[in-house]
């Protein structure tokens, strides 16, 4: 049985934040920002925005794409470190919204940004054990990075979710069964304290703990292939990486470590070839935490020139605290049309550029959403209207 993303979806916030400006009212060059980092704009959402919203939005898409009914779907589950209660999960938010049916499991994953992954590993596991008996599996991967202002993790924020359906019927990536090397360790690179809606980070550090799991991992998953040896660089057996991209140049700095691991002397020259198109929309969105690897495969199925049917994808998740996965994936034929129609680029050019003022403002009102009173007008189309008796309220 083959088993992988049959659908995928992809929300972002209608408000994005120009990097060049931010970094003008930092006292920054933008060159720091927009070339250092390798971000171009960060989206930021609005009151109105949070992740059950996003996720629900990304899901509605994944469904739509595949033409799949919610009574088809056995298993929803939301991986998330952005939470909205410390009880409810988001995945159950998620199942209102979107009318899935009574006889699903549902919950919730946090593992830092690898909370998806954890999700989409379970989900295939339970396919391909048969328990899914022909319905698939919903994983939605949504967040909200918030890093305090002025810091230097400002620059790497953003917002979006990715949902992906799950199923015997992988009409864009068969994941590949067996072929995952996994690397986890206990380490104090990033976390986010109960009481802080910002996330705390030692930066430099987490670069390396990065760099660090990648090298685990990667070796892992050649253990786990048991093909390692042979004529040339093992990672030209891929014909596209994909990294975890908090920023873009985590991903060349991640390229380069593992070519160097390769063996490769010149470790930058594959960078555009294998790397280049997964970070056309992250440097569009910026940091989202648990998607942010999901939307650079989305970025590459929909922006590689090339016809990548049949091609094998490598793919690297990180989530600090730390654990990592290095698992792959086999391109389908039409997945990279299908990814195409979603129109991905053309709703990231609709979106609306917030002045530094308007983001600063947006920042501090998010710090008291939770409380917020419930706005009187009903509205539309998966919105936060606040809170009433303590519960919150979801416009359809
Ligand atoms: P910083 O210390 O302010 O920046 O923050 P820097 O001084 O290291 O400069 C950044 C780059 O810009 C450098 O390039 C500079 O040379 C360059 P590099 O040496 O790295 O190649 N630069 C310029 N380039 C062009 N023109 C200029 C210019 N000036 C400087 N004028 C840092 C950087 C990443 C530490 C900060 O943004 C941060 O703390 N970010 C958050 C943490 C993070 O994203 N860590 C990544 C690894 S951990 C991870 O991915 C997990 C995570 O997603 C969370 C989760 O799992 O949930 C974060």
């Amino acid at each position: 049985m083959q088993v992988g993303l049959e659908a995928i979806g992809v929300a972002v916030p209608d408000t994005y934040v120009e990097l060049a400006d931010l970094a003008m009212a930092r006292g920054v060059a933008p060159g720091k920002y927009v070339d250092g980092l390798g971000v171009t704009r960060m989206g930021v959402p609005l009151v109105d925005e949070d992740t059950v919203t996003l996720a629900a939005r990304a899901a509605r898409m994944a469904l739509e794409s595949a033409r799949c009914s919610p009574d088809d779907i056995g298993l929803l589950v939301v991986g998330t470190e952005t939470a909205v209660d410390h009880s409810k999960p988001v995945a159950s938010y998620v199942q209102g919204l979107l009318g899935l049916s009574t006889r699903c499991r549902i919950f919730e994953t946090k593992h830092a940004c690898y909370g998806g992954t954890a999700a989409l590993q379970l989900a295939l596991d339970w396919v391909r054990s048969g328990s899914a008996k022909g319905r698939k599996a919903l994983i939605v991967c949504s967040d909200i990075a918030r890093y305090g202002v002025g810091t230097p993790g400002e620059p790497t924020q953003g917002a979006g979710a990715v949902a992906m359906l799950v199923s015997d019927h992988p009409a864009l990536v068969v994941l590949e069964a067996g072929k995952t090397g996994v690397y986890s360790k206990d380490v104090m690179d990033f976390w986010r304290p109960l009481y802080s809606k910002d996330a705390l980070v030692d930066g430099h550090y987490s670069v390396q703990c990065y760099l660090d799991a990648l090298e685990g991992a990667y070796r892992s998953y050649q253990e786990a292939a048991g093909d390692a040896g042979g004529e040339g660089a093992y990672s030209d057996r891929f014909a596209a990486l994909v990294y975890h991209v908090p920023y873009g140049k985590m991903s060349r700095k991640a390229h380069r470590h593992l070519r160097t691991l390769d063996g490769d002397a010149a470790p930058d020259a594959s960078f555009d070839r294998l790397v280049g198109h997964s970070l056309v929309m992250p440097s569009q969105v910026g940091n989202i935490y648990t998607g942010s690897m999901y939307l650079a495969l989305a970025s590459l199925l929909s922006s590689a020139p090339e016809d990548l049917t049949g091609k094998r994808v490598g793919l690297f998740s990180y989530g600090s605290g730390s654990c990592a996965e290095f698992f792959s994936g086999v391109v389908q034929d039409g997945a990279q049309a299908r990814v195409k129609a979603l129109g991905l680029e053309a709703r990231l050019a609709r979106r609306r550029a917030l002045s530094i003022p308007e983001y600063e403002d947006v920042m501090r009102a998010r710090e008291h959403l939770d409380e917020r009173p419930a706005a009187d007008a009903a509205g539309s189309g998966f919105r936060y209207q606040g809170t009433r008796d303590h519960k919150r309220i979801y416009a359809t």
